[in-house]
C-alpha cells in the first residue's frame, strides 16, 4: 500500500541575514520526502523583498512545496506581492484553495488557509458587541468554513489540512494561556473534523508550544514551528491505513 512522507517546517522568518539557514538539510529532501509543507510566517514583515529570500530558500527544489502564509506575511499588507513573488518561484501558495499531487499510487490532497484566533471551546471570542469584535470573530469563522469547502473540495484518497493558527489548543502547550485566543481558532479542527479523509493537519504560529495534539474528531495535529522541531523541518509517514486509524 502507497503512503506520502510530509516534510514541513513554519515560522522560518527569513530575510536577508538568515538567508541559507535552511537551505543544505533542504538540498537532501529528495530522498527524505515526497512533499515539503510551508506553514507560514514565511518573512519577518511580510515584504516582497524578504519573500525574494524565501523564494531563493526553498525554490528550485527536488519536491513540490506547498505553502501558506502567516500573520507575519501580511504585516506589510503586501501579501498579494508576497504571494506572486512565492509562486514565480515555483511555489504553491493556498489560502482556502488546495491542490492535489499523486505520490506514487496515492492522490494526496492538501488545503490551506492562514487561518485566524478566536480560541477554543469555553474560552473563545463571540459575535456579541461592539462591530470590531464581531468582525473579528466573524473573520475566523468564514475563513474556517470556506477553508472546510476546500478540504471537500480535493479529489484524493488522502489529505492534508495546512494552517498557520492553530486548530487544537494541545500544540500550544508551553504558550501563556492568556493569548491562546491569538494563536489559534476550534473553528479550524471543526472544518477538518467534518471533511473525511484527512489524515494530517499541520500548522505554525506557536512558537512557545508543542509539536503535537489531535483534534476532537482525531486526526493528528503538528505544529510545526521551527523553534518548536528545533531544525529545518520534520518528516510525517502518511498511509491509507494511517487516514482510516490515526494515531
Ligand atoms: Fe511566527
Ligand atoms: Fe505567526
Amino acid at each position: 500500500m502507497g503512503g506520502v512522507r510530509v516534510a514541513a517546517v513554519g515560522d522560518v522568518h527569513l530575510d536577508a541575514d538568515v538567508l541559507g539557514r535552511y537551505r543544505p538539510a533542504l538540498e537532501h529532501l529528495g530522498g527524505k520526502a515526497d512533499v515539503l509543507l510551508l506553514a507560514g510566517d514565511l518573512t519577518r514583515h511580510g515584504t516582497p523583498e524578504e519573500a525574494h529570500c524565501v523564494a531563493r530558500e526553498f525554490g528550485g527544489l527536488p519536491v513540490p512545496v506547498v505553502a501558506v502564509l502567516g500573520n507575519h506575511d501580511y504585516h506589510s499588507d503586501q501579501q498579494d506581492a508576497v504571494s506572486a513573488v512565492l509562486r514565480d518561484a515555483g511555489l504553491a501558495v493556498l489560502e482556502c484553495t488546495g491542490t492535489v499531487l499523486t505520490c506514487g499510487d496515492l492522490r494526496v490532497g492538501i488545503a490551506g488557509t492562514k487561518g485566524f484566533g478566536g480560541g477554543f471551546a469555553g474560552a473563545c471570542a463571540s459575535e456579541f458587541g461592539e462591530p470590531e469584535m464581531k468582525a473579528f470573530t466573524r473573520h475566523g469563522r468564514e475563513l474556517a468554513a470556506q477553508f472546510a469547502e476546500s478540504l471537500a473540495a480535493l479529489d484524493c484518497e488522502v489529505r492534508i489540512a495546512l494552517t498557520h493558527y492553530s486548530p487544537v489548543p494541545e500544540t500550544l502547550l508551553g504558550e501563556p494561556l492568556e493569548i491562546y485566543p491569538f494563536l489559534g481558532s476550534y473553528h479550524l479542527a471543526q472544518a477538518i473534523d467534518t471533511v473525511p479523509g484527512v489524515g494530517l493537519a499541520v500548522h505554525g504560529h506557536a512558537h512557545g508550544g508543542s509539536e503535537r495534539g489531535t483534534t476532537p474528531g482525531g486526526v493528528p495535529v503538528r505544529n510545526v514551528a521551527h523553534p518548536v522541531i528545533k531544525q529545518a523541518y520534520n518528516v510525517y509517514q502518511l498511509s491509507m491505513s494511517s487516514v482510516l486509524t490515526p494515531a
